[in-house]
């Protein structure tokens, strides 16, 4: 081969990897219904521009879009009306149709990148926001903080997406009781939510653990029922507070407040949905107004000793009276008085009544609830709950608003009109849909985000745990269920064990990915390795924003079985992610990539005391170093 001819190949070898480079498909999370590359390329510079057609929404949306790129860019990037004539090129263009056609929906958009700059165009302002959402993860990572990164320009693929979500109702729950969560917390977490494409803030604010919202008609919701005794160390292990002990932890929103969140959800096109939980989970409301409840002595705001027995199969006792008594009118007057000012502050159409967990124990023993069961001929506690269901749900019609509630309020026959959801597992879904019901799916099966996501060994400890790969595997519409009344779906996250805001985030992300997928992305555009791919290109993203995520997802899956005759201990090892390789000690000392590595079932020498375990990918370190105890070993691989 001539020298000239070498020069030739070699230089096309490298443009074409150049250009399969440059051609990556873009690591976008949710997934988008339709991605096509193209060739080309556009480069946001200190000249570009931003157009905004359509009207002030439009406007308002472009100076979000502003407001994230200018700090990180340094570039001026002014906002113009795009019906002034300029020249169309080196900007990026938001236009809305404002009319709404099947194709894009209310929600969806179209996103072009070509050499001219980037066209986002939507029928809704909603489809808008949703497409500056997909611009800025195609910026490099760097996009994603808040300070300046000096650069000449900022480059995009050329790209034509087109983009709409599978499901109306793609929900978040915050737990707000259990950990009071400022305002200001409350409003990141909405900001964080609304750039993975959820419309849907599902605020806990009432529990045993803290009343958060301000209802001025009951001043001591909040003057009493927001404050608890501080504890820390296991939430569930406390001690009893004792009258001594100040009550210096809690807070509560007012009213005002609760506008200002409002309208800061709205801005980004999330709903919230406002839960007072009731006839259970209400200590806090017992210990502000006692004739709330049928035995009210000993009531106070839960401080995290324990509350409740939990026999397992369902089976439950409250060890102090947390219900609010059914039979009492006085209940009613006030739940009366509580749904009229939660409608008046929120816009939107669902007031979520809780209905979970109720111990019944004490309504047992109540002889006002023994006279209701006669005069309403109600046969059981079920029943007793259900008439509950039916008269608050009647309350909350009275208001102008649809009531929705924990899988539970199915017990005893459901009120009319009432929606479902669907906590325990799929199975209260699929029955409120049998019976004609719309229904919400967040099954703690796959959508449970405050369970451990990794090997108890190393996760901050919670009952049950919940792997990135499962919380991956959820889908709302389980087989043989009507998708219409399938509203949609959403993670929840409870905050019993979450007592700051690095660990809140920790717990969120990137498991709330997962459930965005479920929720966003066409079902046959799923794929696991692909997700694990992006959730990795958005872990440096997150780095960027400076949110904690878990890196659980590198750490082995661990499987040990004792055999307590021949106390032979074997441990099966395996990943979620592809590709890892797991090394391993028996001698206490820290194993690296130069160790044993893991190819097939483990038997621990017979005097070893720890397991310690670590993950690779190739050279890399990806997974932490685990430590476990054989004796905690023999303990969960001995069959009970
Ligand atoms: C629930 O998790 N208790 C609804």
């Amino acid at each position: 081969m001539s020298y000239m001819k070498k020069i030739i190949i070699a230089s096309a070898l490298l443009a074409c990897s150049i250009l399969s480079y440059a051609q990556s498909t873009p690591a976008l999370i949710p997934q988008p219904e339709v991605v096509n590359l193209q060739t080309g390329s556009y480069a946001l510079n200190a000249q570009s521009r931003i157009e905004a057609t359509g009207g002030k929404e439009a406007f308002r949306i472009a100076e979000l879009l502003a407001a994230q790129l200018r700090p990180v860019t340094g570039y001026g990037l002014p906002v113009a009306n795009g019906l002034t004539k300029t020249i169309k090129a080196n900007l990026i263009s938001l236009e809305l149709n404002n009319k709404e056609d099947a194709a894009l929906g209310k929600e969806g958009y179209s996103l072009q990148v070509n050499n001219k700059g980037v066209f986002i165009k939507a029928n809704q302002p909603a489809g808008l926001f949703y497409g500056i959402q997909t611009l800025l993860q195609l910026f490099p990572k760097e996009m994603a903080g808040k300070s300046l990164v000096k650069r000449t320009s900022w480059n995009l693929t050329a790209v034509s997406i087109s983009d709409k979500p599978r499901f109306g109702w793609r929900g978040l729950m915050l737990d707000c009781s259990r950990h009071f969560w400022t305002k200001a917390e409350v409003k990141e977490f909405i900001d964080n939510m609304s750039k993975y494409k959820y419309n849907l803030l599902h605020w806990h604010l009432t529990d045993d653990q803290g009343w958060r919202i301000e209802i001025k008609s009951l001043p001591k919701l909040t003057e009493v029922g927001a404050w608890r005794v501080d504890k820390t160390g296991t939430f569930g292990t406390f001690s009893n507070p004792t009258p001594d002990e100040p009550k210096t932890y809690g807070g509560f929103y007012t009213q005002e407040d609760i506008k200002e969140v409002i309208q800061y959800a709205a801005d980004r096109f999330v709903n919230i949905l406002p839960e007072v939980d009731v006839p259970g989970h209400s200590s806090a409301a017992i210990a502000s107004y006692p004739q709330l409840a049928n035995f009210p002595e000993g009531v106070r705001v839960n401080s995290g000793e324990k509350l409740m027995n939990w026999m397992g199969g369902g089976k439950f006792t409250a060890i102090y009276d947390n219900s609010l008594n059914p039979a009492g009118e006085y209940t009613y007057e006030f739940l009366d008085k509580v749904f009229t000012e939660v409608a008046a502050l929120f816009p939107f159409d669902y007031i979520h009544m809780g209905g979970d967990e109720c111990a019944k124990n004490f309504w047992e023993k109540s002889d006002a609830v023994k006279e209701l069961m006669q005069k309403e001929n109600l046969k059981d506690m079920h029943e007793v709950q259900s008439y509950f269901v039916k008269r608050v749900s009647k309350i909350i019609s009275a208001k102008g608003k649809k009531t929705i509630g924990w899988d539970e309020i199915l017990e005893g026959g459901l009120a009319s009109n009432a929606a479902v959801m669907s906590w325990r597992g799929v199975k209260g879904g699929l029955e409120a849909i049998k019976q004609g019901h719309e229904v919400v799916m967040s099954p703690n099966t796959n959508a449970y985000i405050d369970f451990m996501q990794g090997d108890a060994s190393i996760e901050p400890p919670v009952y049950s745990s919940l792997r990135l790969k499962t919380a991956y595997e959820f889908e709302p519409v389980p087989a043989d269920a009507d998708p219409k009344l399938v509203k949609g779906g959403q993670a929840n996250l409870w905050c019993e064990q979450i007592y700051n805001t690095r660990h809140m985030q920790y717990m969120v992300w990137p498991r709330a990915f997962a459930i965005s997928e479920s929720l966003w992305s066409p079902k046959e555009k799923k794929n696991w390795n692909n997700f694990v791919s992006r959730t990795e290109a958005h872990f440096g993203r997150l780095d960027e924003a400076q949110i904690k995520y878990a890196p659980s997802m590198y750490d082995p899956i661990i499987k040990p079985a004792y055999d307590t005759t021949s106390k032979e201990l074997k441990v099966d090892l395996s990943t979620e992610v592809e590709g890892l390789d797991i090394y391993y000690s028996w001698d206490n000392s820290f194993p690296d990539r130069y160790y044993p590595k893991y190819t097939q079932t483990l038997v621990a020498p017979k005097d070893a005391s720890t397991l310690k375990l670590i993950t690779y990918r190739g050279k890399q370190v990806t997974g932490r170093m685990m430590v476990i105890p054989v004796a905690d070993l023999q303990k969960r691989g001995t069959k009970k």
